[in-house]
């Protein structure tokens, strides 16, 4: 790997006036870039494009956790609500599209607030105008945030029910355990006293992971590269997309799904001016995606200091459910 001396772009690129979440994905890449072995935050995937795409995931047919999660959140939307209770408040951490809290409104007891969080504001905003048009009656404050870092909340409203917390799509599994727990602390500290509601995939046949992860259509893979394409579009990077295939394998010792983008040959990149060797099959690493058992979830979530409630799966034991008391 070859690091020239920083020119005046990469010092463009990492200047104020970059726009934060620019300027964080230029100096994360950098340094995913200039460290061996390579790998970057799945959180950089979802820029316009790339939550386009994630959308377009969830309804591919190998794609099976959005769907199994959202039945189960059907089946038991009623048995959740009554956990909730009336008036509650719900904070969605990673909120994405909106599609899966209306099941939870639907059931709720006179919801009070609904707080999405999320990572990509534009999505966001044009989500959260959507579902305001569709209940007229709640408070939707969507916070444009990551939440791996520190955020605000707006205080809790005085006369509302306890704070619940959504966490849906097994999106802890990209955290390794130990920043797992890390996540569910934070999230503890925000629910005081409430709960939290958190969809984990479950270990299962490797095939079934693997076609989930390298579909058919190439969407996935498409999800991957895109992370590329973005470094071009707002860092002026010169990636080949061509010139780099999208891996993914099951890691059965970590339980875990990894993605990476892989070089298809020796060849030289530019990012903010730097420049960057790729030996052939040389490897950057996106994602991981952790399974879970029951019990590893709920083992996690006690280490946090929450009490494990109930926890709902469909028939065929692939996706996990779990209601979480915070502590006080
Ligand atoms: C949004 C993190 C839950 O790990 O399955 C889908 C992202 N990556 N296909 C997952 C993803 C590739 C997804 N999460």
């Amino acid at each position: 790997m070859t690091l020239a001396l920083a020119s005046r772009r990469a010092t463009d690129a990492l200047s104020e006036e970059r726009p934060e979440p620019v300027r964080d994905f230029a100096s994360d890449l950098l340094a995913a870039l200039g460290t061996t072995p390579r790998s970057i935050a799945p959180k950089y995937f979802y820029d316009r494009d790339g939550s386009k795409l994630f959308d377009q995931i969830c309804d591919l047919p190998e794609y099976y956790p959005t769907r199994t999660e959202l039945q189960i959140l059907k089946d038991r939307a009623g048995e959740i609500a009554a956990h909730m209770g009336p008036n509650a408040e719900l904070v969605e951490f990673g909120a994405g599209s909106l599609t899966k809290v209306r099941l939870l409104l639907d059931a709720m007891q006179s919801p009070k607030r609904y707080i999405p969080i999320d990572i990509s504001g534009e999505h966001l905003e044009s989500a959260a105008s959507v579902l305001k048009a569709d209940y007229p009656l709640l408070q939707v404050k969507p916070v444009v945030a990551d939440y791996t870092q520190a955020f605000m909340l707006p205080a809790a409203l005085p006369d509302s029910g306890q704070r619940v917390g959504f966490f849906p799509g097994s999106t802890i599994g990209n955290f390794t355990p130990p920043e797992a727990v890390q996540f569910l602390r934070m999230a503890a500290t925000v629910l005081h006293g409430g709960a939290l509601l958190v969809g984990a995939d479950l270990v299962k046949d490797p095939t079934v992971l693997h076609a989930a992860y390298s579909d058919a259509q190439g969407v996935t893979a498409a999800f991957n590269l895109n992370l590329l394409a973005r470094a071009n579009r707002e860092l002026g990077a010169d990636f080949d997309l061509a010139q780099f295939a999208h891996s993914a394998f099951y890691n059965a010792p970590l339980k875990r799904i990894e993605m990476h983008l892989m070089s298809r040959v020796r060849q030289v990149v530019h990012v903010c001016g730097w420049r960057f060797t790729f030996e052939e099959g040389e490897t950057l690493h996106t994602e991981n995606s952790h399974k879970f058992t029951v019990d590893g979830l709920r083992a996690l979530a006690i280490q946090a200091g929450f009490t494990p409630g109930p926890v709902w799966t469909d028939a065929q034991q692939l996706f996990s459910v779990h209601w979480l008391n915070a502590p006080k």
